[in-house]
């Protein structure tokens, strides 16, 4: 094939950070008007080459050619001006300014007369490339008031208002639900048949499958296939990325429900939930499913006592709720990973050992001191344990790949064992291989008797590891379905997370 036809050629290119070869000699193509996946492991350099077209980082060796000409790309506005415009996995909104201005920013409108930003425009813009992803939050909104989700879909509508001829999305659907899923494929066809390329980063082999012309796969830095999704099997493509078959996907547990440990009744939260009854048992995954905003973590969170509950109640074995705080809540016996982990949870710019430690500092402490060699040693231990990759327990949690990024915060939070573990989204961002590590983990869990309550958008995960599934909309749980029918379970969750009753 012509170079002129390529959209982009990597020849190879490299990069590497204190400690890893990030990318090694890297060398593939991708069409124009394609999508084209890139797959790997958690820390296999998938970001990093995002990174190296998106002028966020610079490459060591190797040459990039777009459509046929080198470029070197050394900022973010020269991507921008080369057509090039990316969705980052751990995205850059500015928390208090609103939609639109995120939207548009450092593009505003201005009147050529008094150079006031025209907000007027600026808001009709942004609200029709909100109406093409089917969001329908204010554009005045401030960002910072938004869900993770509504987050992401501002950032893919930032990327649309760049009219690019490269669209990268690293990981967009580790935090979209369904629904804003669709539309978000519905629109990655369009953007294609126009002629964009589409790089589309994920770690779900259904998704992969369903959209992708072309299949790369990265491992440890280094390119070991590209090929039209075509010529690939699943089982090759998931051999391929991790390097190993994987007997199942969700690992079988053996129902070992026992008695109740956590009941919540009439639970209501002003505005975020209402009327939430539900009961979960030793030994039982309970999942909540259901739309971005329709009150599921909020749910989680009150019963963490990190919400405030305007009415109903929460028992813990014997203990009478709701929480009053957090801490209450964990000295109860329960533990809690929250969602979002780059604002609630990691400390980025703190080294890996302390975020680690750091929900259960006493355990490495005597008399409110650190012991650093009892520290250290903990955190290599857990580090095994949760399987994260990092150079070093020194290094900065800003510079783990997301995936491992997510792992640890499962380290810091799942070091002992609770009555009543609570999950929000924990596999966001985690790589297939070590996904079925963390199943077996949770199976582990329960099986030693912990209740457990999930919170999951990705539906075969729901189905393929709950007892039951709870589903909720608009603040209230319409349903919740026993498990046991799994073929069945699927197109009743769908019917119940848009509100429709199921008989
Ligand atoms: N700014 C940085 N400083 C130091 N090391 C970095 C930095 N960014 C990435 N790395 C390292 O480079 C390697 C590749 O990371 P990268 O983020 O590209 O992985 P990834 O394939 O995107 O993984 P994931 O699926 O977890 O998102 C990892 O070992 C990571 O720790
Ligand atoms: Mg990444």
């Amino acid at each position: 094939m012509q170079t002129q036809e390529l959209r982009i050629r990597f020849k190879r290119v490299s990069k590497r950070f204190p400690g890893v070869q990030a990318l090694d000699q890297v060398s593939f193509d991708v069409q124009p008007g394609c999508v084209h996946a890139l797959v790997g492991e958690n820390g296999a350099g998938k970001s990093t080459l995002a990174k190296t077209l998106s002028g966020a980082h610079q490459l060591d060796e190797g040459v990039i050619e777009l459509d046929g000409q080198p470029v070197s790309i050394r900022d973010a506005r020269q991507a921008q001006a080369l057509g090039i415009a990316i969705v980052y996995q751990e995205f850059n909104l500015i928390p208090h300014l609103s939609v639109s201005e995120n939207v548009f920013l450092g593009r505003w409108p201005r009147s050529p007369w008094s150079g006031l930003i025209q907000l007027r425009q600026l808001h009709a813009r942004t609200r029709q490339l909100l109406d093409e992803l089917e969001l329908s939050v204010p554009v005045h909104a401030t960002v910072g008031s938004l869900s993770v989700a509504q987050q992401q879909m501002v950032e893919i509508a930032k990327a649309l208002s760049l009219q690019a001829r490269v669209l990268i999305l690293d990981e967009p659907s580790a935090i979209l639900t369904p629904h804003e899923l669709t539309a978000l494929f519905r629109l990655m066809r369009r953007l294609t048949q126009n002629g964009t390329s589409i790089i589309y980063i994920s770690h779900r082999m259904d998704e992969i499958f369903a959209l992708a012309d072309h299949v790369t796969v990265l491992r440890d830095g280094r390119h070991i296939s590209t090929k039209p999704i075509h010529d690939v099997g699943r089982d090759s493509l998931i051999h391929e990325t991790v390097g190993r078959s994987l007997d199942q996907e969700f690992p079988h547990r053996k129902d070992c429900r026992g008695s109740r440990v956590l009941h919540v009744e009439e639970l209501c939260a002003n505005r975020a939930f209402d009327g939430v009854s539900f009961d979960i048992c030793e030994g039982e995954v309970f999942a909540l499913t259901g739309l971005i905003g329709s009150g599921r973590s909020s749910v989680a969170k009150a019963i963490f006592g990190a919400v405030r509950c305007s009415g109903g109640r929460v028992e813990l074995d014997n203990h009478l709720g709701p929480f009053r705080s957090p801490r209450a809540a964990m000295r109860s016996g329960i533990a809690m990973l929250p969602e979002d982990r780059k604002r609630e949870g990691l400390l980025l710019e703190r080294p890996l050992r302390e975020n680690i430690t750091l929900a259960h500092r006493e355990d490495v402490a005597t008399l409110g001191f650190i012991i650093s060699g009892r520290e250290k040693k903990a955190v290599a231990g857990l580090m095994v344990q949760h399987d994260v990759r990092a150079a070093a327990t020194e290094v900065a949690a800003a510079t783990l790949s997301g995936g491992n990024q997510q792992k640890a915060m499962l380290a810091r939070w799942l070091q002992r064992s609770y009555r009543l573990v609570i999950l929000d989204e924990p596999t966001r961002g985690v790589d297939i291989g070590a996904k079925v590590e963390m199943y077996l983990k949770l199976n582990a869990m329960a099986q030693a008797g912990t209740a457990i309550l999930m919170i999951s958008s990705e539906l075969p995960e729901v189905i393929g590891m709950a007892d039951r599934i709870g589903v909720m909309c608009e603040g209230r749980l319409m349903g919740i379905l026993d498990n046991a029918e799994r073929d069945t379970a699927q197109e009743q969750i769908m019917r119940l997370v848009v509100g429709e009753a199921v008989t």
